[in-house]
């Protein structure tokens, strides 16, 4: 019945995405602040169209949230939809292949900013309560909470989910806005990394120098921060910081196993990023480094002159952004401590040093053994064919953790995109498959789990 009701209606529920699609709701551009807010309404009205009891446009400080529910029979269990409507800044903008908010679909794969993360997989859960509700097969009670500021930090979700316990009651989380291994292997996403996000300056002379008439003995803080950067990692890949792996949990063998045993290839991973090796922490595989190790990148570096041609100048400043991944037991506020004070150690006298924290999140694992995971794994089952294997994802969803702290409440994250669906990269895309594929399983688990409580 849930088949045919997709294959039916397929291309409206396409139609209807690719107008989302299309709306620029970059919510770290305030210049497109009307637009997060457009791609909000739009949802209102959705969800209003497929039989939601209540909807709310939440406002915050920043972008507002979009707040649904359909109850059912209160006596029934309640699943608490989260994701998010904003999306990534598009640039390089030259480098994608057709516009990032002009959605077109090739070889099956709908290629638009937003369209995996997480407009896409959003989506995907509208049109399944919809089928649901004309089908009136919805076999619990449903709310949706998708906000505008995921890919900001969710500063303003934190304080709505703090001061809306009871509206939010729940029973279990579900959030689709992580992937699978591919279309072959279902998995379910069992761990989250945390994040901390910091910023650097390095100051020198108080005004930019003539590189000849200074340069040699007048510390450049381009070079001193190149420098100070370099040293954070040793020659066997690991972070330098002080206390950086006090707190990480080291897994058993048999669970180190069972990463393992996921399908990966190795000469695929490195043909498709266009590279002739890898390179990470010693003693660790690539699923080991993204999925249970914690890391350090520059995401960012700056200073001195970019522009056309050559000018000889010795910068009196330099900046980088700086990410760290972290895992279980580490704490964001507590390694962001360990790095601002280990960078300001580190600094020779030459120079002054500035670190910000612009923000973070918890790691999150979630339970394997739950009501709530096994119906994910049985929706995978029936709608795929196969057991989904447990991962763990190397990307963040910090406001996963708040929900445990906060709500006492476990998530599932039954993601459908791919690794290489270029999420935050040019080009975006998502499998129209996968979309598909992802309503249905999304109604098998509301009757996994409605059966099993
Ligand atoms: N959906 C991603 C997180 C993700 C991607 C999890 C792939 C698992 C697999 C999310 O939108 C995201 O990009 N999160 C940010 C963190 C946020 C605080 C900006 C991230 O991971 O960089
Ligand atoms: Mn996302
Ligand atoms: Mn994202």
């Amino acid at each position: 019945m849930i088949k045919q009701y997709i294959e039916s209606n397929q291309q409206r529920f396409l139609d209807e995405l690719f107008e989302l699609l299309r709306i620029p709701s970059v919510s770290a551009d305030s210049r497109l602040k009307g637009d997060v807010r457009k791609a909000a309404e739009f949802l209102v009205n959705k969800f209003k169209e497929a039989g939601v009891d209540t909807v709310e446009l939440c406002e915050t400080k920043g972008h507002p949230i979009v707040f649904a529910e359909k109850i059912v029979n209160p006596s029934l269990p309640t699943v608490l939809v989260y994701g998010h409507y904003d999306v990534q800044p598009p640039d390089p903008l030259d480098l994608w292949h057709s516009p990032p908010f002009e959605p077109v679909i090739k070889d099956g794969k709908i290629y638009a900013r937003g369209s995996c993360d997480d407009k896409g997989q959003v989506y995907m859960h509208v049109k399944a309560f919809e089928a649901m509700m004309k089908l009136k097969t919805l076999p619990c009670n449903v709310k949706f909470m998708v906000e505008g500021e995921e890919e900001v930090g969710s500063d303003n979700l934190g304080t709505f989910v703090r001061e809306n316990k009871a509206r939010l009651k729940a029973d279990i989380i579900l959030v689709s806005d992580t992937a699978i291994i591919s279309l072959d292997h279902p998995s379910i996403t069992a761990g989250l990394r945390g994040l901390s996000y910091m910023e650097v300056e390095v100051t020198g002379p108080n005004r930019d120098l003539h590189s000849g008439v200074y340069g040699g003995a007048v510390a450049n803080p381009v070079n001193v921060l190149s420098k100070m950067i370099a040293s954070l990692h040793d020659e066997n890949g690991r972070v330098t910081i002080p206390g950086f792996y006090d707190k990480v949990v080291e897994l058993s063998a048999a669970d180190r196993e069972a990463i393992n045993k996921a399908p990966f290839s190795l000469d695929n991973y490195k043909k498709e990023l266009g590279i002739d090796d890898i390179q990470g922490e010693k003693g660790y595989t690539t699923l080991e480094r993204t999925g249970i190790r914690p890391t350090l990148d520059v995401n960012g570096i700056w200073g001195g002159y970019t522009g056309e041609g050559a000018k000889t100048v010795l910068p009196s400043k330099a900046f980088a952004k700086i990410s760290m991944r972290l895992v279980p037991n580490q704490s964001n506020e507590e390694i962001t401590e360990l790095f601002t004070k280990h960078f300001n150690a580190i600094a020779p006298k030459s120079v002054k040093v500035k670190v910000t924290a612009l923000h973070g999140g918890q790691p999150a694992v979630t339970p394997t053994d739950s009501a709530a995971f096994k119906a994910a794994s049985a929706a995978f089952q029936e709608v795929w064919g196969k057991k989904p294997i447990p991962t763990r994802d190397g990307g963040s969803i910090p406001i996963v953790a708040l929900f445990k702290d906060e709500l006492g409440l476990d998530t599932v994250l039954m993601g459908f995109g791919l690794d290489s669906d270029a999420i935050h990269s040019p080009n975006e895309h998502y499998g129209v498959k996968n979309f598909l594929l992802g309503i249905e399983t999304i109604v098998a688990f509301y009757n996994h789990y409605s059966k099993s409580n």
